[in-house]
Parts: structure tokens; C-alpha cells; sequence
């Protein structure tokens, strides 16, 4: 059986794709591509192979691509050449002998002559190429990124309200998180050939009701004050953005409002089996920073606090690695990946940091307070007891969870899940059993 290869592994979809990919494939089965392997350190020493190539490098995908069954292509940035990067993946796929090639493009109306600048004719050629190389595919499209919300809305939506070009238009966006659940299950099963998704989010909003939803979240007025698209370029222009950068998300913001995005399939759902993730869950998980863009945003933390670094200097450093680089390095412990928890301390209120091992299902987390098997429960354990209010950073995402400690069958059944993947937990508790139960806790997102 060839390997599954996802490009771009050293960005945010195609690292999350792997992630999930390795709680449910062996390793050995998992390949992915990057310009510089030395930023996917992390997941090759959970055994994935990361493989090196440019898109723009036909030979390097060849090589990359040998004995590989299904490939997720991550397509490439906007405003770059990308049809010479989509179909050099494409035919070197082809070449490498690889059966199966899946695209993740943007979602677009078929009845629509609209384009987005630098994308639909982009997704059009690759999608062309892709159905007429031979290959199996399964394309991908994908709605607006629920991380980029913030970048649409602006950094000033609270004070200024929601001012965007004019129209009713909707989107249901869909979190990173739940569209790599798709590509998962896309490499992972069977019957999703020569199809194409159209992976909208739960539910669909107007940037109308999206200031109706910080309202309600804020607990006062956000309005909705439509300006023109000019307007909305020359407001990115004023951030300092360049006019092409600016143009672009006007490009975006417009279609939106225009009603490119207003289909609402329900292909996400089908696909990954849980309702994924809803604007107003998100905004009300992210809204204290959702008035800074992602990249400004990415270093700020949603507890308010003076932060005092862990005095062990393998806590200390292993957090600072993670926070700069979004969870891309200092992303493992003892071959598995880490979340950062940020909380505050249970005398002194500052904020500490950890790193723990990654145990997710379906959007609520659990960490256990093994201590690898200590007599005592560890500093932080006591911490979430004193205020269960904690930031959770996995990769690039930061949320407010609400900690609560598990017990009875909904412990056990954590317990038998967090087992599956870190069979040396179950050691660590057998240790610490003299002295005491080690608690394991679930981080939950937190309400509003
Ligand atoms: N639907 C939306 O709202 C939306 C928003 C933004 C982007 N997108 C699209 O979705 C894609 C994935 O999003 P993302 O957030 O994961 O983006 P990202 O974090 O920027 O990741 C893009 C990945 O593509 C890799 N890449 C870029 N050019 C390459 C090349 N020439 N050869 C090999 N690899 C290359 C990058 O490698 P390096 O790490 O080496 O740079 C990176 O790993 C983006 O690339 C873009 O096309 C969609």
C-alpha cells in the first residue's frame, strides 16, 4: 500500500492534516512535502516522512513523490504563479505513479462569471488539469477560513463597528481545524472519487449578522455600517497594507457580500461526521482578539495577566519555541504533539505556561496530571482548580477553554482514548498509584 503525502506540511492545513492523519494511520504510511524539512522536525520525528520539493521545482516532486498512493495538494499562495505550481504537482503526481490527487480550492458559484482576483481562474485551470491528467481526483472547495474573520472585519470593529462593502451576501465559514478533518477523511476512505466538495461551515452569516453576533457577545452595540468597495480598499491601505494585498481582500470581502460563498452544502458535516464549528461558537471562543488580524494577533494572549515563565528551563524554553513559531517547532514530547495551556496561578493570579500532551476529540481536550508518575499532582493541576479559565494554543490556534476534571465512565472512556495514543500514560498512572489517582481534566471550550 503506497503512502499518503500531504503538501505543504510546514504550513497551517496541511501540519493540521498530518496531526490528525497520525491519530489514525501508522506513520510509516504518512509523507509530507516541504520547501525546508527542517521546520517539520516535529512531525518526522513522529515518524512522518517529510519529503523535500518546490512547486515550482518539477524534478523535486517527482523524487518527493515516489511510492506515494494519495496525495492532498495544498494549493498554493494567492498572488503567486500558481497554475505553473498546481500543474507541476499535478503531472509529477502523475510521473511518480500516484493514483489519487486531491485539490483544495475555494468555493465558487458555477452561475457566477465573478472572479477573485488571483484565485477562481487560478482554481479553474488546476481543477481542469487535475480532471483531464488521468489521475482520480477529489476536489476540495473551500469556504473562508474562520481565521480570517478577523482580517475581514478589521482590528476596530468594536469601537467603529462592522464596515465592509455593501451586501447581504453570506458565507459559512469553517475553521482550519475541521476543513484538515476533511482532507483526513478524503486520503483516508474510499467513494469520494471524482468528486467535488464544496465544504461549507455550519452556518451561514451576512457580516450583518456577524456585528449581531459581537453584539451579543460584546454585550453592547456593534453596528453594521456597509461603505463601498473603494472605501474598504483605501481603509487596508490605511492599515499600511500593499495596494495589491489590499485589493485582494476587497476582492474577497466582496465576493462574500456578493453571495459567492452563500451555498451551504452540508458536504463538511457529511464528510467529517460532527457539525463543525459555527461563526458564533468561534467568535464567542475568540472574540477578545478577533479585533486584531491573525497575524498581528498571533503572540497575544486572550488571558489577561502578567505572564511568569516556568522556572524549569524545559518548560520555559520548549513554550517560548512554541508560541513564535505558531506550534510548527517545540511541537513534541516523548514523540507525541503538545498543546501550550495558559492559566493563571492559584495564589498568585500571574499567568503560567505548560506544554502537555495533545489529547483531543471533537473539540474538547483532556489533559492528565501524571507528573510522569510523581507522588504529588503537578503545579499546574492545582492552578486549573483555582481558576478553570485557561488558554489553550494548539499550532496556531488560541482559545479560552473552561478546565473541569473528568470522572466516572466519562473518565474511563478518556482514559481508554488517551491510552490509544500514548500507551506510556497508562505506566505513569500505575506509578503514581500508591500515592495517589491521577486526575486527567477536560478542557472544554469555554461559553461566550
Ligand atoms: N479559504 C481561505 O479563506 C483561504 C485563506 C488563506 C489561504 N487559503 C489557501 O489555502 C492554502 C492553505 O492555507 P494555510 O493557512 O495552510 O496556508 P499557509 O500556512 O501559508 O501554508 C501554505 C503552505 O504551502 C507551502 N508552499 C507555498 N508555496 C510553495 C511552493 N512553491 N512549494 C512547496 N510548498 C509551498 C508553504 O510552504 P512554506 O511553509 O515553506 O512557506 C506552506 O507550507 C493557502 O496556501 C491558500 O492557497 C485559503
Amino acid at each position: 500500500m503506497g503512502k499518503l503525502l500531504v503538501t505543504g506540511a510546514t504550513g497551517h492545513l496541511g501540519r493540521l492534516t498530518l496531526q490528525a492523519l497520525l491519530t489514525q494511520v501508522p506513520p510509516h504510511r504518512l509523507a509530507g512535502l516541504a520547501r525546508d524539512p527542517s521546520r517539520a522536525t516535529d512531525l518526522a520525528e513522529q515518524g512522518v516522512d517529510i519529503r523535500k520539493g518546490d512547486y515550482f521545482d518539477h524534478d523535486s516532486l517527482v523524487e518527493a513523490f515516489d511510492g506515494v498512493d494519495r496525495l492532498l495538494l495544498v494549493s498554493a499562495e494567492a498572488l503567486t504563479d500558481r497554475d505553473t505550481q498546481h500543474a507541476n504537482v499535478i503531472t509529477a503526481a502523475k510521473q511518480a505513479g500516484a493514483q489519487h490527487v486531491i485539490f483544495t480550492a475555494v468555493q465558487r458559484r458555477e452561475d457566477s462569471d465573478a472572479r477573485q482576483i488571483g484565485v477562481t481562474d487560478g482554481d479553474i485551470f488546476a481543477e481542469n488539469v487535475l480532471k483531464n491528467s488521468g489521475l482520480t481526483y477529489t476536489i476540495l472547495r473551500h469556504p473562508t477560513f474562520m481565521e480570517h474573520l478577523g482580517v475581514y472585519i478589521g482590528a476596530d470593529a468594536y469601537d467603529k463597528g462592522v464596515r465592509v462593502p455593501e451586501g447581504d451576501g453570506t458565507v459559512a465559514p469553517a475553521t482550519r481545524h475541521d476543513l484538515a478533518a476533511a482532507n483526513v477523511a478524503v486520503l483516508t476512505q474510499d467513494g469520494h472519487e471524482n468528486t467535488t466538495y464544496t465544504l461549507s461551515g455550519s452556518e451561514a452569516a451576512s457580516f450583518r449578522d456577524i456585528a449581531n453576533a459581537l453584539t451579543e457577545i460584546h454585550g453592547s452595540e456593534v453596528l453594521y455600517l456597509p461603505i463601498t468597495a473603494e472605501e474598504y480598499t483605501e481603509s487596508q491601505l490605511a492599515q499600511g497594507l500593499p495596494r495589491e494585498v489590499a485589493e485582494f481582500l476587497t476582492s474577497w470581502a466582496t465576493a462574500i457580500t456578493g453571495g459567492t460563498f452563500s451555498e451551504n452544502t452540508g458536504d463538511l458535516e457529511r464528510l467529517i461526521g460532527y457539525r463543525p464549528t459555527s461563526y458564533r461558537e468561534f467568535l464567542a471562543q475568540n472574540h477578545p482578539r478577533l479585533t486584531q488580524t491573525e497575524t498581528l494577533d498571533a503572540t497575544k494572549d486572550l488571558l489577561e495577566g502578567e505572564y511568569v515563565p516556568s522556572p524549569d528551563p524545559m518548560t520555559r524554553e520548549q513554550v517560548e519555541l512554541y508560541e513564535r513559531t505558531d506550534g510548527r517547532e517545540g511541537a513534541t514530547m516523548m514523540g507525541g504533539p503538545v498543546v501550550v495551556v495558559t492559566m493563571r496561578g492559584a495564589r498568585s493570579g500571574k499567568l503560567r505556561k505548560v506544554a502537555l500532551m495533545r489529547i483531543e476529540r471533537d473539540g474538547v481536550y483532556a489533559i492528565g496530571a501524571s507528573a510522569g508518575g510523581q507522588a504529588r499532582h503537578p503545579n499546574w493541576f492545582h492552578n486549573l482548580v483555582a481558576h478553570p479559565i485557561v488558554q489553550l494554543q494548539d499550532g496556531p490556534d488560541r482559545r479560552l477553554m473552561t478546565a473541569r476534571v473528568a470522572e466516572g465512565p466519562e473518565r474511563e472512556s478518556w482514559l481508554a482514548y488517551a491510552d490509544g495514543l500514548y500507551p506510556f500514560f497508562a505506566d505513569m498512572r500505575a506509578r503514581a498509584a500508591n500515592d495517589r489517582e491521577v486526575p486527567l481534566v477536560l478542557l472544554e471550550p469555554a461559553e461566550g
